[in-house]
């Protein structure tokens, strides 16, 4: 991993972040994620929480990034394919029937300048590096799930975890010399964890109700 410098911006977004990101760890939905008794059930409202979430968030940054000519290429890092992939091919879950859909609407982060882009990438980029974590776990416990069955999101970049966060952190400081800049790009990291959080709280008051049978 990258060495955080004293006064870098990235030691700047994980410290702003950090109590978000200690509360969203904590969340009812995931919390267990990483002990053996997690129920499969709770994995499919994750991932179809965070399937309506990343579609709506991947389709805002690459119209951004774009827009802005931001030279960061998103593409090769979707990750809303890899949840549909999980829920469908895995689990027969079809992620647009009403029981699996978002009840709350979501909300578009802004991503106005290149900061606000820095920031918001910032908090679905590091996801990643706890989803390496997560993965281990889960194909090491009893949900049966492993990189091509049902675990493909939690995989995510696999080996390329390590290189595409250090391309990301490089972006970002060169995207974000001043402290103005940098401010803004904690804000808008912070919403990414908010939004997170709301759309996992719509999913959790669902966790005992159960979906109708398909047919
Ligand atoms: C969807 C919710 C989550 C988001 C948005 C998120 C976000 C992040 C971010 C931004 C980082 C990078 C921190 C840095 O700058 O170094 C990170 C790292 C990490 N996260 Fe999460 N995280 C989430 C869920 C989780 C969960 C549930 C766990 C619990 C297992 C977890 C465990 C970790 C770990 C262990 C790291 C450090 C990985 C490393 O340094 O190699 N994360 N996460």
């Amino acid at each position: 991993m990258m060495q955080t410098l004293p006064d870098s911006l990235h030691q700047l977004l994980r410290a702003r972040t950090q109590v978000a990101h200690e509360h969203l760890n904590q969340h009812p939905l995931l919390v267990g994620l990483t002990q053996p008794d997690y129920p499969l059930r709770s994995y499919w409202l994750v991932l179809s929480a965070l399937y309506h979430f990343y579609r709506a968030f991947e389709a805002l940054i690459e119209s951004a990034s774009d827009r802005l000519k931001s030279g960061f290429d998103y593409a090769p890092r979707r990750k809303h394919g890899w949840l549909r992939q999980d829920l469908v091919d895995s689990f027969h879950i079809d992620p647009d029937d009403a029981f699996w859909r978002p009840r709350r609407k979501f909300l578009p982060i802004r991503i106005e300048d290149q900061a606000e882009l820095v920031g918001a990438l910032y908090s679905i980029e590091g996801a990643s590096l706890g989803g390496q974590v997560i993965s281990r776990h889960i194909q090491a416990g009893r949900l049966g799930v492993s990189a091509e069955h049902g675990g493909r999101f939690f995989h995510g970049y696999g080996e390329q975890t390590t290189p595409r966060w250090n391309e990301y952190l490089q972006f970002a400081e060169a995207s974000c010399p001043d402290a103005a800049q940098r401010e803004k790009a904690s804000n808008a990291a912070l919403a990414v964890f908010a939004e997170i959080e709301a759309a996992l709280d719509d999913y959790s008051a669902r966790a005992d109700k159960n979906p109708r049978p398909r047919t």
